[in-house]
């Protein structure tokens, strides 16, 4: 257990606010706005949303409840998301009005002066069960378009006996399907909606917007995350992969690189991932190698793929464990992989444990809330900072399956129409198990180590 301790206030060098940034300060205290009962502020990435709205929840909340000890409920897709991100600027707001916040990190409860906020991770539908009989007079919620709709119904549910609630939400916008935009910025008639466009933030210089601009040359992602729109994801996944420059001749690489670097190994560190198959599904592997564990210092190469799919009609038959980690072991050829990630759905945990039986360093993929999204994000990344390399003769799969992926535009997720999807997953549970791209904090530091979300 630990007790409560000090938060450190964000260190943010402000020399003046935007006028939006503005308005979701003191919106709360106009004639002509207080009225509202939600204040949304949705927009690009970095332009100064969850600084601006922290300072204006903290005032409102310091003022309207001064003196009478009262809870609220503080918001994110995860309690360390919330912890890092959010906290230090409450903990900024409330330092600007002259409190000092203090935070007890096992009961997630932020406290300054009476006000009690508690601090809660909302990653999944069951999120919502913790709030059962507690009571709130406000709710702030991060990224609250990434919060599943029964927790935020919820958690404003638990303000209803407060006459003086107010809910301060912020987010990057999602798809136009999204409940936040559906039943908040569309519905809501007593919600402001506040947009945040890049120049919205002083504090972000000219090189870090084009840095983002370039992160994001078009798709889907420069829609909601530059443009700042509500759009649907249509037409191609990997829009950012091109065949002309990441499908390559990987052993002309390779004997370039045993030249460069004589009596070594051509690559570093190998590691591979495993979309492991129940059922009739494709078992697929794919060795990556690669020279530093930091994602940012290092292009990864993608130098070859197993792909299995059984076909009992046609008398293939689906394999055993053991057959698998035959396969597995004849797939490495020799390579000591750092590890190897198998997505443990579906009976994939007897598969890991049969190669760990063999002394191979399996373990369980790395997924979360919001990984496929997050992963693609990624993977798109890599693609665009032409850090990722296919071998054109022993990655057939993966070249088809990135060339067809495609959204659905019915669905909030990626769906393969035409094609299947293995061969990505087993790359998206690489990047999430080696380098944190289940999380999107992973997937938003740009190669040039500037963060950029
Ligand atoms: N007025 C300002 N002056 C200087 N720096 C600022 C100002 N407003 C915000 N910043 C800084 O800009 C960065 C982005 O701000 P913030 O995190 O509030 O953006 P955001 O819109 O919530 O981003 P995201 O959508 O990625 O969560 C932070 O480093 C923040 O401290
Ligand atoms: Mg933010």
């Amino acid at each position: 257990m630990t007790g409560p301790k000090a938060i450190l206030p964000a260190s943010v060098a402000v020399e003046r606010f935007s006028p939006k940034q503005l308005v979701l300060q003191n919106w709360w205290t106009t004639e002509k706005l207080r009225w509202h009962k939600y204040i949304l502020a949705v927009g690009a990435i970095r332009t100064g949303k969850s600084l601006g709205l922290s300072i204006g929840y903290t005032s409102w909340v310091m003022e309207t409840f001064r003196g009478s000890k009262t809870n609220h409920i503080v918001a994110a897709q995860t309690k360390g998301a919330l912890e890092q991100n959010v906290l230090p600027y409450l903990a900024y707001g409330l330092k600007l009005l002259g409190y000092r916040a203090t935070y007890n990190q096992s009961k997630g409860l932020l406290m300054a002066a009476d006000q009690v906020f508690r601090c809660l991770g909302a990653p999944h539908e069951r999120s919502q069960d913790v709030l059962q009989g507690f009571t709130a007079a406000s709710t702030f919620l991060d990224e609250a378009a990434l919060l599943p709709k029964n927790f935020v119904d919820q958690a404003i549910g638990r303000c209803i006996m407060e006459p003086r609630a107010r809910h301060w939400l912020n987010c990057n916008p999602g798809a136009p399907s999204n409940f936040i935009k559906k039943e908040f910025v569309d519905q809501a008639i007593n919600a402001l909606e506040v947009r945040f466009r890049l120049e919205d933030n002083p504090g972000l210089p000219e090189s870090e917007i084009l840095a983002i601009k370039r992160k994001y040359p078009s798709g889907v992602f420069r829609k909601r995350y530059v443009d700042g729109l509500w759009a649907l994801a249509e037409g191609l996944v990997y829009s950012t992969f091109d065949e002309d420059v990441h499908v390559v001749d990987m052993d002309r690489i390779v004997k370039q690189r045993l030249a460069d670097r004589p009596n070594r190994q051509p690559f570093r560190y190998y590691a591979v991932g495993c979309d492991y198959a129940g059922g009739d599904d494709a078992l697929v592997f794919t060795l990556y190698g690669y020279d530093h564990h930091d994602h940012r210092k290092t292009s990864f190469y993608c130098l070859r793929e197993y792909y299995f799919k059984p076909d009992p009609e046609n008398g293939i038959k689906r394999k055993t464990h053991s057959d698998m980690a035959d396969e597995m072991v004849k797939f490495l050829a020799g390579i000591r992989p750092r590890f190897i990630a198998v997505d443990p759905g579906g009976g994939g945990t007897a598969f890991i444990t049969e190669l760990q039986r063999r002394g191979l360093p399996a373990k369980a993929a790395a997924k979360g809330p919001d990984s496929i999204l997050a992963g693609i994000e990624f993977v798109s990344d890599l693609h665009t900072q032409n850090q990722i390399y296919y071998d054109k003769r022993r990655c057939p799969n993966m070249i088809r399956e990135k060339l067809a992926y495609s959204w659905d535009d019915k669905k909030l997720t990626p769906v393969p129409l035409g094609g299947d999807d293995h061969c990505l997953d087993a790359e998206r549970y690489f990047f999430s198990t080696g380098f944190g791209s289940n999380k999107r904090s992973a997937a938003i530091v740009g190669a040039s180590g500037t963060a950029v979300g």
